[in-house]
């Protein structure tokens, strides 16, 4: 993950470097560090944990720092050697000319360490990429040049990386290079830009260059320029910028992920408009290019995602089998990729991704591209790799999402396959199911509503929460279409409040996971009225049978049932297919105020960054 910037130009490099970095800071957050040239002379400031360590550090040095108009920044989630100040990017080689920083993983380090300490190199840090400095630096010796060195330091690199260098002997110019990892040129007027992503430099400019893989830059005040991996130079188009500054703040919320929820109304509307208008109408998908012939052709679908985004799938799998009637497969990007998958010319891969960024889900895309199976992304981020390698490129418009943990896009993501499950089906011209599609459309319309509706009712999920923060451990079931959320529900609990919460179907229960049961285990079951509401019923008289505290979640309780539960959160009625994009915002409330009541980093919690760019 991480995150890296660069600037060069006129202005003072230390705040746009800092401004840039907690914007990044959703990609990591172990450590941070800059480094900041001023004539031939570099200076490196570094700090553990969060990026306001580093602040307080440079507030201190105000007279040094505000010369500089040259410098890297970068923000860590280590992969190579512990969250330490010595672990902490820039890197730099033995005599200091050469500064690093690095996102991604060197694969062969350990071989290159090797051959690079027989040549005398001294290193002090355990990270891979400090090999990757001193290589650079290795490769200046024999050229004195920095474009030169970095082209061939990277032909010996195994992995991933964005890499942005500078060079006391060559002070004019930063030089970046990427492999299978983010890296945007930004273009400014006598000032120019890197970064990791888009939000670190928006406030300064709106033009950015997107680096290609095998490709570096050369950086300077008034030019860009690009070379392949032959050395040729290369014209790599300027593009504008999708994002407005403002989109990244709080607006008033405690933290960034109460906002997120509560923007989901809007964002149901944002993917419905122009797609569903009126329950009389098809929908409109004028993203997706394979024509209804081809359509028809299609034999299976796989879905391939990580984390939140899997869980969409899921839903997925559950409306395109019943409205599409294809057989739909769901696996883990990272599981994906060491199989020996069968997909073919009519199989429709799906990747669904947030970031767009996730190294599993895009290694599982260009797998099934290889295989020429029809590829369909759904992502946040049109602007990211993923996006680039669509056949079809579904946007889900969520607006950018800085809490670490997913809400809102998860919802978009929801609402987005039940229109493509929909499209499919109404593009192969299927009759079953009329008029329950049409309930659905109308459902889809008035969602918005009704979250609005979830919405108003905080103070009793806030009540629930504080109840059960002490525990320490939960289980959350569900059958049908409402399983995934269970498995949502429990990752959103355990990834902010490190509470051990696992889903499972609720039927599951009584195959081995009901031996925890006792009263210190809260079972949270998630029960819409429907065709499973008997049978959750009964797990939840088996886990109250074992003392267990139960909590449900429902959009209708029959009378007689009522004392069973310890608490009860009621949802607007809503049908069963279409549950789980209202059960998931109590399911968020719940894990946001658990974090919250906790004390916990409810935006950035341990151990997580938000775009996951190893492997
Ligand atoms: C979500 O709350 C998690 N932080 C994580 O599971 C995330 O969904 C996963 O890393 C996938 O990310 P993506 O959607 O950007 O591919
Ligand atoms: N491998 C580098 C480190 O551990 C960069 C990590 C990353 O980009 O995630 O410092």
């Amino acid at each position: 993950m991480c995150g890296i910037i660069g600037y060069i130009g006129d202005r003072e490099a230390c705040s746009i470097l800092v401004s840039g970095l907690s914007h990044l800071e959703y990609r990591g957050y172990d450590s941070s560090g800059v480094a900041l040239m001023e004539k031939d002379n570099v200076n490196i400031y570094k700090a553990e944990g969060k990026l306001i360590n580093l602040v307080e550090i440079l507030k201190t040095k105000q007279d040094v720092i505000s010369k500089a108009h040259i410098g890297i920044g970068h923000i860590r989630w280590a992969t190579h050697g512990l969250p330490t100040t010595i672990n902490a990017h820039p890197h730099t080689c033995n005599c200091k000319n050469l500064t690093l920083v690095h996102n991604g993983i060197i694969e062969n380090y350990q071989e290159l360490k090797e051959e690079l300490t027989k040549e005398g190199c001294i290193f002090k840090s355990q990270t891979d990429t400090e090999v990757a400095a001193h290589l650079i630096a290795h490769e200046y010796g024999k050229t004195n040049d920095l474009l030169l060195a970095m082209q061939s330091a990277v032909k010996k690199i195994k992995g991933a990386f964005a890499f942005c260098a500078i060079h006391k002997k060559e002070p004019d110019k930063i030089v970046v290079a990427k492999r299978n990892a983010p890296l945007i040129i930004g273009v400014g007027e006598g000032e120019n830009f890197v970064a990791s992503d888009i939000p670190a430099i928006i406030e300064y400019t709106k033009k950015a260059i997107y680096l290609c893989d095998y490709q570096v830059g050369v950086v300077k005040k008034d030019s860009i320029k690009i070379y392949d991996d032959k050395n040729q130079l290369i014209e790599n188009k300027i593009e504008y910028l999708p994002f407005e500054a403002i989109a990244i703040s709080k607006m008033g919320y405690k933290h960034f992920m109460l906002k997120e929820i509560h923007e989901q109304s809007d964002v149901v509307r944002n993917v419905l408009s122009s797609k569903l208008t009126d329950i009389e109408h098809e929908i409109k998908f004028d993203e997706f290019k394979l024509t209804s012939n081809k359509i028809k052709n299609i034999t299976r679908v796989q879905i391939v995602a990580c984390g939140t985004s899997l869980h969409a799938g899921l839903v997925g799998k559950y409306i395109i089998e019943k409205f599409a009637r294809i057989p739909t497969d769901v696996e883990p990007s990272s599981e994906y990729i060491y199989r020996d998958t069968i997909a073919d010319e009519n199989t429709l891969v799906i990747g669904i991704s947030q970031s767009g960024e996730t190294a599993d889900t895009i290694t599982a895309i260009k797998q099934a591209k290889n295989r020429n199976s029809h590829i369909v992304i759904i992502t946040n981020r049109t602007d990211s790799t993923m996006a680039r390698l669509a056949d079809s490129l579904l946007p889900v418009n969520a607006g950018i999402e800085v809490s670490v943990a997913a809400t809102k896009s998860y919802m978009a993501q929801l609402i987005s396959l039940y229109l493509l499950a929909i499209y499919l089906k109404e593009q192969k011209g299927l009759k079953e199911n009329e008029k329950e599609i049409q309930n659905l459309k109308h459902e889809l319309i008035t969602l918005p509503n009704k979250i609005e509706m979830l919405l108003e009712k905080t103070d009793e999920i806030q009540r629930i929460a504080k109840k059960y923060s002490s525990y320490k451990d939960f289980i959350f079931i569900a059958r049908g279409i409402n399983y995934p959320s269970a498995l949502e529900g429990a990752l959103k609990l355990k990834e902010i409040s490190y509470i051990n919460a696992t889903g499972y179907g609720a039927g599951e229960l009584k195959h081995g996971p009901i031996a925890m049961l006792d009263s210190n285990m809260p079972v949270l079951a998630i029960l819409n009225s429907g065709i499973v509401y008997d049978k959750v019923l009964s797990n939840c008289e088996e886990a109250k049978a074992r003392q267990a505290k139960l909590i449900g979640v429902s959009d209708y309780i029959a009378q007689k049932d009522i004392n069973l539960f310890d608490d009860l959160i009621l949802i607007p009625a809503v049908s069963d297919i279409l549950s789980p994009a209202l059960n998931i915002v109590v399911l968020q409330l719940l894990a946001y105020y658990i974090s919250e009541y906790l004390g916990k980093d409810v935006d950035q919690p341990r151990n997580l960054a938000k775009s996951v760019t190893v492997e």
